[in-house]
């Protein structure tokens, strides 16, 4: 608790085209929620070299991310706002845990069977133990809540596990913390093949909003989105096409299902196609106008970047110390 507050960790891969799911999914629902809680929101620049990167890029994806969280609505002065990468923490308390993570444990994550499927060619030990260092992220600042997709949920309970062993054989060192799963949580999928995830990493980008996209692209990825021949905008597990475009409609006008059905009762697909790719506009220009704005500020991001790495290191040292200490290495010599 600080300030009364609980504390909130989360973190966002730089590698990618973020896209309207992961905004309307996850960074929206992190400004909704951000005053309730002491928040720590990473760019994990760290997590992205399990997967071979390239240097410029990443770097260059790192700092626009960090940019985005700020142009949706994270207030850097309220909010910890900060590279994985600056904080040294994260590596040093990810090597103690890794000393109590066991191998079963890191062979059961569908995430690393995925990934080690996809990447046969580098299958490296950190794309193994990427969970351990996810859960050092949270623990290091003993968050007590973690906004994460249903994807992330199983590395979440391995954090758990790992928080409440440690817990078991030093004392109470580690807040457990709970998943956060948002309410408007609703899963935007992909405007192809409305079965799949909408994803960063797909090859059709017509599959995909893109948060940097223009209105015209939007409009256009909107009016091709696969729909079926009921030829009714109604909210039904029958037609998956037109039962995301409500989702993605709703997320970005708050209203219900319901009243979207009756909106476009008697309408065409062409006019809720158009529809929906205005509302997603509305809510994708005032994005892009701040995050233009902003990355033009560049004394201003370096400042952020600056003091909220600091901050985090603050908040971060006090748990790595204590765990330090716990485990046997010698004090500091001040
Ligand atoms: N692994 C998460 C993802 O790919 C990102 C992440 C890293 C994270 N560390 C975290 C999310 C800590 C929540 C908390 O989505």
């Amino acid at each position: 608790m600080l300030d009364g507050k609980k504390t909130l960790f989360s973190g966002m891969q730089a590698t990618g085209n973020l896209t309207l799911g992961n905004y309307l999914g996850a960074l929206k629902n992190w400004v909704k929620i951000a005053d309730d809680y002491q928040t720590f929101y990473s760019v994990v620049d760290m997590h992205s070299i399990t997967v071979r990167q390239d240097p410029a890029e990443l770097r260059k994806r790192a700092r626009n991310l960090l940019t985005l969280y700020i142009a949706a609505g994270l207030d850097p002065e309220k909010n910890c706002i900060y590279y994985q990468s600056h904080v040294s923490g994260h590596a040093e308390l990810a090597w103690i845990l890794n000393c109590f993570t066991y191998m079963g444990e890191l062979n059961r994550m569908t995430q690393f069977k995925d990934k080690a499927a996809k990447h046969a060619d580098n299958i490296n030990a950190g794309l193994f133990t990427y969970p351990v260092l996810m859960a050092a992220d949270i623990l290091l600042f003993q968050a007590d809540v973690v906004p994460v997709g249903i994807d992330q949920m199983q590395h979440l309970e391995l954090t758990r596990d790992l928080a409440v062993r440690f817990n078991n054989v030093y004392g109470d060192v580690f807040t457990v913390p709970e998943p956060y799963i948002g309410k408007s949580g609703a899963k935007i999928m992909s405007l192809q093949d409305p079965m799949k995830k909408m994803s960063k990493s797909d090859e059709n980008p017509n599959g995909s909003i893109y948060l940097m996209d223009d209105p015209d692209t939007i409009i256009r990825k909107c009016k091709r989105a696969v729909t079926d021949s009921v030829a009714c905008v109604r909210y039904s597990d029958e037609q998956p096409g037109i039962k995301n475009l409500i989702d993605i409609y709703c997320a970005c006008t708050g209203k219900t299902p319901a009243e979207v059905e009756a909106e476009f009762d008697g309408k065409g697909y062409g006019d809720f196609k158009m529809g929906v790719g205005e509302a997603i506009v509305s809510v994708l220009k005032p994005l892009q106008d701040n995050y233009a704005d902003l990355s033009k500020n560049k004394d201003y991001i370096d400042k952020v970047i600056k003091e909220n790495a600091e901050k985090a290191a603050y908040f971060s040292n006090k748990t790595l110390r204590k765990v330090q200490k716990k485990v046997g290495f010698p004090e500091r010599i001040r």
